[in-house]
């Protein structure tokens, strides 16, 4: 079975407006969207250029807009994008292409490579790492499975993107921390073994932190590891108004 790929292309050496070219490739329902990425580079056009490091869904590296929304090219199956359709007979044939273009919201690279400097100045903001008090102790810090429990959603993050960058407040404001940002802080905020809660909340508390988010679930739609984005945001408004709980 042969599909359509139609894949949103720029080349700043020599493009001076990103335009969309068509690729046919073979691909089985089962394929992923990067197995025909790769055989469009492999086979057809070598300069197509994008990331990806593990093709397993940890490294984050190949977050893409994919028929019009946010995934992980790694973990999208071409059975899944309506590329094929069944057959009274049950024979499939070609269906609609499937578009691939980058991440909105960062400038754009060179075809489906953004420049993540602005997301990642955005995560490092909120001190995305433990700041314990007291002395240095003689053995690990104890923690109970129920407090442990508390921030397990949030650190499934792999900073893959798909959140902030399908955030409509985040597009019209690049200022906005974003919604990894915010998830990022929520891993260390609710850690009852860190004391850099407050610190971490008054950086929330700027004019482009928490309160920007509008509630759109854009993000939680978007996250690859089933992060509730849009429930650990809430929650970072509660302890701002009421303290850590
Ligand atoms: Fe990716 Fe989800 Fe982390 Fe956002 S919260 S960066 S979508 S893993
Ligand atoms: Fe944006 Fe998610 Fe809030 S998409 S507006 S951060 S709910
Ligand atoms: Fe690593 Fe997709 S290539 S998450």
């Amino acid at each position: 079975m042969e599909v359509t790929l139609r894949i949103r292309r720029y080349n700043p050496e020599t493009d001076t407006e990103p335009h969309w070219e068509s690729y046919t490739v073979s691909a089985q329902p089962t394929d992923r969207i990067l197995d025909g990425l790769h055989k469009v580079k492999w086979e057809q056009d070598g300069t197509l250029t994008f990331r990806r490091s593990c093709a397993h869904g940890i490294c984050g590296s190949d977050a893409m807009r994919i028929n019009g929304r946010n995934r992980l090219a790694c973990k999208t199956l071409v059975k899944d994008l309506d590329a094929f359709t069944q057959m009274g007979d049950g024979s499939l044939v070609p269906g609609k292409p499937i578009s691939i273009e980058p991440i909105k919201g960062l400038p754009v690279l060179k075809d489906l490579v953004v420049d993540m400097e602005p997301f990642f100045e955005a995560y490092r903001s909120v001190l995305p790492f433990l700041m314990p008090s007291g002395s240095e102790p003689t053995r690990e810090r104890l923690q109970s499975p129920a407090e442990r429990e508390r921030f397990d959603d949030t650190t499934k993050c792999i900073l893959c993107a798909a959140c902030t960058t399908s955030c409509p407040v985040y597009w019209t404001d690049g200022q906005y921390f974003g919604p990894q940002a915010i998830v990022g802080a929520h891993r260390f905020i609710f850690d009852s073994r860190d004391a850099g809660a407050a610190e971490r909340l008054e950086i929330l508390n700027d004019t482009e932190g928490v309160w920007r988010c509008r509630t759109t679930f854009n993000c939680t739609d978007a996250c690859p590891r089933g992060i509730e984005v849009t429930k650990a945001i809430p929650e970072e408004k509660r302890a701002l108004i009421f303290g850590r709980s």
